[in-house]
């Protein structure tokens, strides 16, 4: 794994050391403060690419192209508002998905199952133990944007999101976020409907480097990519960790990510 993460920079490889200690509370702390925080440089120089050059092929003939118009709370409707309220506007999503059971062997999934990370994502976290997931499709997927494509606003299910960038696009595909627009007790849709207007002053815009590992906590701060232009497709690897081990997906939710059940 040394020749493929940078653990000079990033001493993963050394739990419970003090570089080790230090790499942990600088992370928690822009967790706390930002909502997230990114490892820049995870991979060494090189390994983005030719990673992107392994996962090619199946992206180019094999992923499931995903279109659909959804509201930002990815449900058909909020029973405590009206069809026509401007939180509920609908947004456009195309992105292209490659899944676990398509890539045995890869780097990508090599780096998804490395202990060290998972341990260090939990140690960040607070969390006594983190687990990677059973689902042969979900475990970690691919996710490309080609020239047009794109992951609209919304908020995550999942308590936190954890992604490696390995292919920048020329331009757009920018990650926008507006932190804490909601909370668990305030649901706060005159915002939401502001933010999906494009009249909130507190969206922010990250653009991210290829290599780099994001962590992100997105249930309560409503994010989005914005519309990839150029030749060269977004490549970016998403990583599922749980709490319980041996999770998986329920038929339905592969036939709803993925087009297919097995
Ligand atoms: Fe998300």
């Amino acid at each position: 794994m040394e020749d493929i993460l940078d653990l000079d920079r990033y001493p993963l490889d050394r739990e419970g050391s003090p570089d080790w200690q230090r790499l942990v509370e600088a992370s928690t702390a822009a967790l706390e403060a930002n909502g997230m925080f990114n490892l820049e440089g995870f991979l060494r120089p090189g390994v983005a690419e030719r990673t992107v050059a392994e996962i090619r092929p199946v992206m180019d003939t094999r992923s499931h192209v995903h279109k659909r118009m959804h509201n930002i709370y990815f449900k058909p409707s909020i029973p405590e508002l009206s069809p026509d309220h401007p939180a509920l506007r609908k947004v456009e999503t195309i992105s292209h998905t490659v899944c676990a059971d398509q890539i045995p062997g890869s780097t990508v999934l090599a780096i998804y199952e490395y202990e060290p990370l998972v341990r260090f994502l939990a140690a960040t976290m607070g969390k006594p133990q983190l687990h990677v997931m059973q689902d042969p499709l979900a475990r970690a997927n691919v996710m490309g944007y080609r020239a047009g494509e794109a992951l609209n606003w919304h908020f995550d299910r999942s308590e936190f999101t954890t992604t490696l960038l390995l292919q920048a696009p020329e331009r757009g595909g920018d990650f926008e976020y507006r932190t804490d627009l909601r909370s668990d007790d305030d649901p706060n849709y005159d915002g939401v409907a502001q933010l999906l207007e494009g009249r909130d002053p507190e969206a922010k815009i990250l653009r991210m480097r290829a290599g780099t590992l994001n962590v992100f906590r997105g249930k309560n701060t409503a994010h989005r990519v914005t519309t990839v232009e150029g030749e060269r497709e977004r490549m970016i690897a998403v990583f599922s960790y749980y709490e319980r081990p041996g999770v998986i997906f329920s038929e339905e939710e592969r036939i709803g990510f993925y087009g297919r059940a097995a």
